[in-house]
């Protein structure tokens, strides 16, 4: 296994160097940044190398990459990123948490997942696919590339999430539909039909006046 190079200098870049270093055989060599004027020199003891730079010092015949985007432009950043790295010849690194339960080996190309993830048997999780921590992702799942499934969401059996989809914590995926590409799922959405392209799909909002909530506080009581 080659060492790695991150890409990014943000709080997601220092969580894949934390489970990178912790619960991989990867060892992080350096960071990298296209943005050298926020950056700073070194992080956590790394040095941070100007994006210009990182093919010369860093070669893909020696290191292999990262990038730690998060899910900006609903994805597209960080799609875009993994292209122009692998234009450049270096092969993307992928980490899939010992805590988590992966009955599948079909997992692309950068992709991040996190502990406490349950992933059933006969899904295809595609390239450059963040799937935070604690998910249910049931049999013949299909996530297609660049998604980001954030926290608590349950994909129930035979579901297709379209490309570069994100679903917000505690959405609620109905078994055997189909969500289009580039779909914002708000969080605590519970999605029951197809939904189309590049929309956006939130519940109502769940949010009680305080003096309801001080209301039932007197009933329980
Ligand atoms: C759906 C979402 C993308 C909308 O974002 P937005 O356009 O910035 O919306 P706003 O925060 O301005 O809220 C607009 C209105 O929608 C409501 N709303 C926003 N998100 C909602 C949600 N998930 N469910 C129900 N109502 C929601 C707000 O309460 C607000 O209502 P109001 O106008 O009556 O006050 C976003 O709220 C969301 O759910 N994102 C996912 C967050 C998440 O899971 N983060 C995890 C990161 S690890």
């Amino acid at each position: 296994m080659k060492p790695i190079i991150i890409f990014g200098v943000g709080q997601f870049a220092e969580v894949a160097h934390f489970y990178f270093t912790r619960d991989s055989s990867r060892e992080v060599a350096a960071f990298t940044t296209d943005d050298m004027a926020m950056a700073p020199q070194q992080l956590l003891g790394l040095p941070v190398i100007p994006f210009s730079e990182i093919a010369a010092k860093y070669p893909p015949s020696s290191y292999d990459m990262f990038v730690a985007i998060g899910s900006s432009a609903v994805n597209r950043n960080r799609r875009d990123k993994c292209a122009c790295m692998k234009s450049l010849g270096f092969t993307l690194a992928s980490y899939a948490s010992s805590k988590s339960i992966i009955w599948t080996e079909a997992i692309g190309e950068n992709s991040f997942i996190l502990e406490h993830n349950t992933i059933q048997p006969y899904t295809r999780i595609g390239n450059n696919v963040i799937i935070w921590s604690g998910n249910h992702i049931g049999h013949h799942v299909i996530v297609e590339d660049n998604c980001f499934i954030t926290s608590h969401v349950v994909i129930s059996g035979g579901v297709t999430i379209g490309e570069g989809t994100f679903l917000g914590v505690n959405a609620t995926i109905r078994d055997h539909i189909h969500l289009g590409k580039y779909n914002v799922i708000g969080a605590g959405a519970v999605i029951l039909k197809n939904t189309r392209d590049e929309e956006v799909y939130s519940s109502k909002s769940a949010l009680r006046h305080p003096a309801t909530t001080h209301e039932q506080d007197e009933i329980s009581a």
